[in-house]
Parts: structure tokens; C-alpha cells; sequence
């Protein structure tokens, strides 16, 4: 492989200010920290936050500001040599950036913790290694270090909005751990993805009685695990209600972001139901020792991203894609980068 030489110019869809659609523009990357590694990007995928970031730039990033979390791509430059891990020019590897973002350019620097060795095109695709990323990292702390859903094989799992982007790697990991599942959504793909992965019961919410059908599934019960990855206030005391006794309800997401005093009725139902709630803390949390669980889980066949849509590195592709997040698609959307 050719030796990078920095600066590097490279081509970037980005936010020249907040709101704007995204545009190709050059991008330069002077050098590379210590800890980081260069990677060409091969493929993105799109998160719930893309769109939020591009219309309210919560994270502050200042204008112009490339969009973009999750990716597969090869090494090209490593801030140190010979650093004590796996990781080192020509390797091709997958995860998630910082809050900075950038994956949606042909090249992005990257801490190398947050990155982890993709085995083979043959077992995990280009376009699959960047599905994984954000939606699956966000899975894997609330489902492995928040609650511990390995220790709960056999008890019934509830996850709500199970088919999007998060939801479909929570019941995912619950079925390779041996829980049993109902899951709910609403949009037709996303209830068809329910039914491939093996979901137990599927909930439609737009026209069922949610609790009721959580109820029944559970024999009156209720769910041993409630998890909850939409971000969507309304859902949380319906999930909250049928939680079960001696269980746990884990939400994702900042309850800063809800409405005022919900997290306090919210806390006092699921103590009334003799159950604990929880919200993931990722401080701390290396990616890269998530991802390498999900190798495994994928080479067994217990867990494949769902790829709804993959578009072009175009601005107007990805930006009709930006717009229309969540409206139509179950699963991920993937952008192919190089
Ligand atoms: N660190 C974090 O805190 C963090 C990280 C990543 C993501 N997030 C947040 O997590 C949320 C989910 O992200 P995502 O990528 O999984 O988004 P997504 O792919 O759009 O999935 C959202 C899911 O929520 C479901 N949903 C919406 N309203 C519902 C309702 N009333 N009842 C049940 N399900 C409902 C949708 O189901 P249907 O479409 O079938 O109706 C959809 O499957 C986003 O708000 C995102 O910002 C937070």
C-alpha cells in the first residue's frame, strides 16, 4: 500500500452550516494523534442522530461539519507505530467515531479503541461491518453492561421498536442469548424483519393493544427485560407498565431530552412493579470490545445487520436519505462510500 503523506485532501459530504443540505466539498486531515489511525472509508451507515445533528447541530460542531458515525474501511496512516493491538496499515476494520463524525468522507481519523479487525469479506460484508457501528454499540451497553442479558436465558425479553436501527441488534442479542421475545413496531418491512429474526410475538403498535398483547405473551407475567431504544416519550410508560416483577427496564437516551417529570412517573411505575430501571453509560466503554463480540455472534449466524437501502456517495442521494430516516426503513441505511 502506498504511504499517505499529510495534509491529505479528500472529498467530504458535509453541513457548511446548520441545517443546509449536505454538499461534496474538500476536506484536509493535517496529521494523525497517537492514538488515532486514517482510515479510507469503504462504507457509512446513517444513525437517528445524523439527521438530528445536521438539522440542530446539538453537538456544537462548527460549520463547515461532515455527518457520518459508523464505518468499514482500511487503514491507510497510524498516528503511532507499532502500537500494542491488532490494528496496523491494510487492515480492514469497522465501528464508530466520536462525536465529531466524519464518515461520510472518503477519509476519516479515528481513534484506534474504537475500531476493531473485520475477519473476512466472506463472513461479514463491507456494507455489514459499517451497519454494525452506533446501533449495535448502543445493543451491546444496554443489553451486556447495563443489564446483563446473558444471565437471562429463558425469561421473556420486551423491546420496543424492535425493528429499527438499534431495536433489530437488541432482539437479535436476546434471541442469541435464549431469551424469549416480543417486540413491537409498525411500519410493514419493519414488522416483516420481526418475524424473520424469530421474534416470539410481534406487536403492531399502531393498531394493538400494546400491553394487553405484552401481557398475553408473557402469560400475564409481564417482560423479565424491557428494553426501549426509541426516544420516543409515549412509549415509555406503556413499556414501563409491563415490565415484570424482580425484572429490569432499560431506556437509551438522555431523559434530559424528555418531557418534564416523566422520568420521575416513569421511575415510580416500574418500582411499583417490584422492577428496576436503568439508562446506559457508555463513559468508559471502549467500542472495540463490543465489536469484537459481534464478530462472533455473526460468524455463528445469531446476528446480521439488516440493510434496507444502500445509497451512493452523491450529496442528493444522501441527503433524500437523511430527510426520509426512519419513514420507510426497518433496520439500517448504508451509504457506499468507496
Ligand atoms: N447514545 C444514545 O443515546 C443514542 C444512540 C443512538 C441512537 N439513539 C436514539 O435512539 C433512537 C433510535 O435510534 P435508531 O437508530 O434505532 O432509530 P430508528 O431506526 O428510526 O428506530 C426507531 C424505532 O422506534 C420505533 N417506534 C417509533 N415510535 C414508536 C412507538 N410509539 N412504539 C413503539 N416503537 C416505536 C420505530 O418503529 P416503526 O418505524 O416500525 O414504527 C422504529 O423501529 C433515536 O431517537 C436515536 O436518536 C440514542
Amino acid at each position: 500500500m502506498t504511504a499517505i503523506t499529510f495534509p491529505i485532501t479528500f472529498k467530504v459530504l458535509a453541513c457548511e452550516e446548520v441545517a443546509a443540505p449536505v454538499t461534496l466539498i474538500d476536506w484536509t486531515i493535517d496529521s494523525l494523534a497517537t492514538e488515532e489511525v486514517l482510515v479510507r472509508v469503504s462504507h457509512a451507515s446513517i444513525n437517528a442522530s445524523d439527521p438530528i445533528i445536521q438539522k440542530r447541530n446539538i453537538f456544537r460542531l462548527t460549520p463547515p461539519y461532515v455527518l457520518g458515525y459508523d464505518l468499514s474501511g482500511t487503514v491507510v496512516a497510524e498516528g503511532q507505530a507499532n502500537p500494542n493491538d491488532d490494528i496496523e496499515v491494510g487492515s480492514f476494520v469497522f465501528g464508530a467515531v466520536g462525536i465529531s463524525g466524519g464518515c461520510f468522507g472518503e477519509y476519516v481519523k479515528v481513534k484506534r479503541t474504537s475500531v476493531a479487525l473485520r475477519p473476512d469479506n466472506a463472513t461479514v460484508s463491507d456494507a455489514q461491518a459499517a451497519a454494525y457501528g452506533v446501533a449495535y454499540l448502543c445493543a451491546y451497553s444496554s443489553l451486556m453492561i447495563v443489564d446483563d442479558i446473558s444471565k437471562r436465558a429463558g425469561q421473556w425479553a420486551y423491546v420496543v421498536g424492535g425493528g429499527g436501527g438499534v431495536g433489530h441488534f437488541a432482539v437479535q442479542l436476546c434471541k442469541a442469548y435464549g431469551l424469549k421475545v416480543v417486540a413491537s413496531a409498525s411500519k410493514p418491512e419493519a414488522l416483516e424483519l420481526l418475524k424473520s429474526l424469530g421474534v416470539d410475538a410481534v406487536v403492531d403498535y399502531s393498531t394493538q393493544d400494546v400491553v394487553a398483547e405484552v401481557f398475553a405473551a408473557t402469560n400475564g407475567k409481564g417482560a423479565d427485560f424491557v428494553y426501549n431504544s426509541t426516544c420516543v416519550d409515549a412509549t415509555f410508560k406503556q413499556s414501563a407498565l409491563v415490565v415484570a416483577s424482580g425484572g429490569s427496564w432499560v431506556r437509551l437516551g438522555a431523559w434530559m431530552l424528555s418531557a418534564p417529570g416523566l422520568v420521575d412517573e416513569i421511575t415510580e411505575i416500574v418500582k411499583k412493579r417490584g422492577a428496576e430501571a436503568k439508562s446506559p453509560s457508555v463513559a468508559g466503554f471502549e467500542p472495540s470490545a463490543g465489536l469484537k463480540t459481534v464478530i462472533r455472534l455473526h460468524k455463528e449466524g445469531n446476528i446480521v445487520p439488516h440493510i434496507s437501502k444502500i445509497v451512493p456517495f452523491e450529496a442528493a442521494a444522501v441527503q433524500e436519505a437523511l430527510d426520509n430516516f426512519g419513514k420507510a426503513n426497518a433496520g439500517k441505511v448504508v451509504v457506499k462510500i468507496m
